[in-house]
């Protein structure tokens, strides 16, 4: 069995280091398991929640989509597309957000820090708090429920949204999967062997605080970058605490273990700061040199990831189509068209089920009770004249008859009367049957 990992990128800001060594590199790694079946997509909508510049919006698509490529992301054998590319997500957004809980969405941490500052400043509650913040946790379920992901790797920060469009998948479910179990419930995966790299000042690397390496800057910006990371004042020759040092935290992150250990050795000798930086340096440059290469090449022909991206959209677009036919057929969103032939089909069999047909024969006037294969069940009495054998006929098919059961024989009683009979089988099975099929045809078709 594969198992469906699926993942989104916010498209704001640049790629660093960071989310590289956190999310990027592993995801990568992942996507080539065998039993793999990986969903990674560009969570542009989500991104104009937090973004309203357009221009910075465009850039970071375009920059995340090369990165990703770049970084080894095969889009033949992933689904690799962009969120907006989706018209069924926005669409499934809706049908959750129906069902989402507004006290759920309270908790979301995001909505609550923003409201948590503005009561803070002594400001509204939901000052500057718009719909796109506060239901930012329905349009994450969507994108998971869509593809009916298993696992969906996140940092820390995203538990709680995965665990919440687990709890909008099971209500969407026990409200609407009567006929199967619509969505799967995906299981947040937290990397904890994943290294959170510090930036330049050793805090986390983040953009927020301005500590970053970007990723695929120029041989020169990563140089720079890597001089201005803090280190302590020790001088050339003297020991350095490689374990306090987020320099080499830095260089553990993408050594091999034989590396890290002769760099640790090195430093703890006396290895001057400014030469252990220009090995950082050296060692980056080997891990990201290509991969720079490759970016630049996808980013200079921007139409050809326009394609790979489509592409990657049609491939999702080929399950999320008919899977929200059938939610939208779940809650009630049905054709007319269908309905009219839903009310038609059981009135048809009616028909079929129920035949009385009337014939004359030496004695007089009688009819057959046939069933829908057209086999008998009944044979009536003789009748004077075929008026009344058609009335009988009749109030036998409103349903105004009484079936008497006895030994061998069965009888239809009207009024008291036997109006027509039928022998029994012997063997009990056959028996219970052939009244069950003599019952449902007597059955009046608008009763049913
Ligand atoms: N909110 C996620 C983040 O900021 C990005 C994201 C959007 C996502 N949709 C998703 C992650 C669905 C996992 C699954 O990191």
């Amino acid at each position: 069995m594969t198992t469906r990992i699926l993942t989104g990128i916010t498209t704001t800001g640049t790629p660093h280091l960071g989310n590289y060594a956190g999310a990027i590199r592993p995801a990568v790694v992942a996507s080539r398991a065998a039993d793999a079946d990986s969903f990674y997509f560009l969570a542009d909508y989500h991104a104009l929640i937090k973004c309203d510049d357009p221009l910075r919006i465009q850039r970071s698509r375009l920059e995340i989509a090369a990165t990703w490529l770049a970084c080894g992301l095969d889009p033949t054998k992933v689904t690799f597309y962009r969120q907006s590319d989706i018209p069924e997500i926005p669409e499934l957004c809706w049908l959750l957000t129906c069902v989402a809980g507004k006290g759920l969405l309270n908790r979301a941490h995001a909505y609550k820090a923003s409201v948590d500052k503005n009561v803070a400043a002594g400001e509204d509650p939901d000052a500057g708090v718009t719909m796109g913040l506060f239901s930012y946790p329905v349009l994450m379920a969507a994108d998971i429920l869509m593809f009916n992901a298993h696992k969906v790797p996140v940092g820390r920060d995203q538990i709680q949204h995965v665990e919440m469009a687990r709890d909008i998948g099971q209500r969407f479910n026990h409200l609407f999967g009567q006929v199967r179990e619509l969505f799967t419930l995906s299981e947040a995966v937290v990397e904890e062997s994943v290294a959170t790299l510090p930036g330049l000042d050793g805090r986390k690397m983040s953009k927020s605080y301005d500590n970053t390496i970007p990723l695929f800057g120029s041989a020169k910006q990563l140089k720079d970058a890597v001089a201005r990371i803090v280190t302590d004042s020790k001088l050339p020759g003297e020991a350095k605490d490689a374990d306090n040092s987020h320099l080499f935290t830095l260089y553990q992150a993408f050594a091999t273990p034989e590396q890290a250990a002769i760099f640790r050795a090195e430093l703890l000798d006396g290895l001057g700061w400014g030469d252990a930086k220009q090995r950082l340096t050296a060692l980056l440059e080997t891990e990201l040199g290509a991969a720079r290469e490759h970016y630049n090449t996808l980013i200079a022909r921007p139409a050809d990831l326009e394609d790979i991206l489509l592409a990657g959209a049609a491939k999702a677009r080929r399950m999320a189509t008919p899977f929200l036919g059938e939610l939208r057929e779940a809650v009630g969103l049905r054709s007319f068209r269908e309905q009219v032939s839903v009310q038609k089909t059981p009135k048809k069999k009616a028909d079929k089920a129920a035949r009385f047909v009337s014939f004359r024969d030496e004695g007089g006037f009688r009819f057959r009770l046939l069933d829908s294969d057209g086999t008998q069940l009944l044979l009536s009495d003789v009748f004077a004249d075929g008026k009344t054998a058609g009335a009988v006929s009749k109030r036998l098919q409103a349903g105004e008859g009484c079936v008497q059961a006895e030994a061998e024989r069965v009888a239809l009683v009207l009024e008291g009367v036997c109006v027509a009979a039928a022998a029994l089988p012997a063997n009990e099975t056959e028996r219970v049957a052939f009244m069950q099929r003599l019952s449902a045809a007597l059955t009046p078709p608008d009763v049913e």
